[in-house]
């Protein structure tokens, strides 16, 4: 079955000009781009975006983190979208994550780990309709 999931490449991986990188190995992993976007999240975006995290030690670090500087959401499509997502970025922490990920090959550290992707079907449905409205998630068969 075909799920959506969210992708945000984070400022530390942006800072390092990895962005045309990245979503190289996105697309080489088949996914497919239905919507992205260059942009900056403001302080209480980010807080929102990441409230099931608001009782974590990190919760404050993560949102200066995560406004430090330009991000890029990206909405993808493919089946099994969300599993095969988080295989391809690798573990939390990049120097755990398995050779050859995303987050081992552009992340520095548990925090500034290059990259995001949805944790569930339902989180990535969620996740993408913070990003992006519902027309411009509609594929090219489908009327604009
Ligand atoms: P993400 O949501 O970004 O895809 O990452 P994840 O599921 O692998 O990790 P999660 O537990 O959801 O944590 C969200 C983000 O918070 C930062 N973090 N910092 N300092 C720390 O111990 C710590 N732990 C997590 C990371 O940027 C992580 O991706
Ligand atoms: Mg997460």
């Amino acid at each position: 079955m075909k799920q959506k999931t969210l992708a945000i490449i984070k400022p530390d991986a942006v800072e390092k000009s990895a962005i045309g990188e990245i979503i190289r190995r996105i697309e080489e992993a088949g996914f497919k781009i239905l919507a992205m976007k260059y942009t900056r999240l403001t302080k209480s975006q980010a807080m929102a975006f990441y409230e099931v995290h608001k009782e974590k030690p990190f919760y404050n670090d993560l949102v200066k983190y995560m406004t430090s500087g330009p991000i890029v959401p990206i909405a993808l499509e493919k089946e099994n979208a969300v599993e095969d997502f988080r295989k391809l970025i690798g573990s939390t922490d990049p120097t755990k994550a398995e050779e050859g990920t995303i987050r081992k090959l552009f992340g520095t550290n548990i925090e500034r780990n290059a990259i995001h992707g949805s944790d569930s079907a339902e989180n990535g449905e969620r996740e993408v309709l913070f990003f992006f409205s519902k027309s411009e998630l509609v594929t090219t068969s489908e009327t604009f």
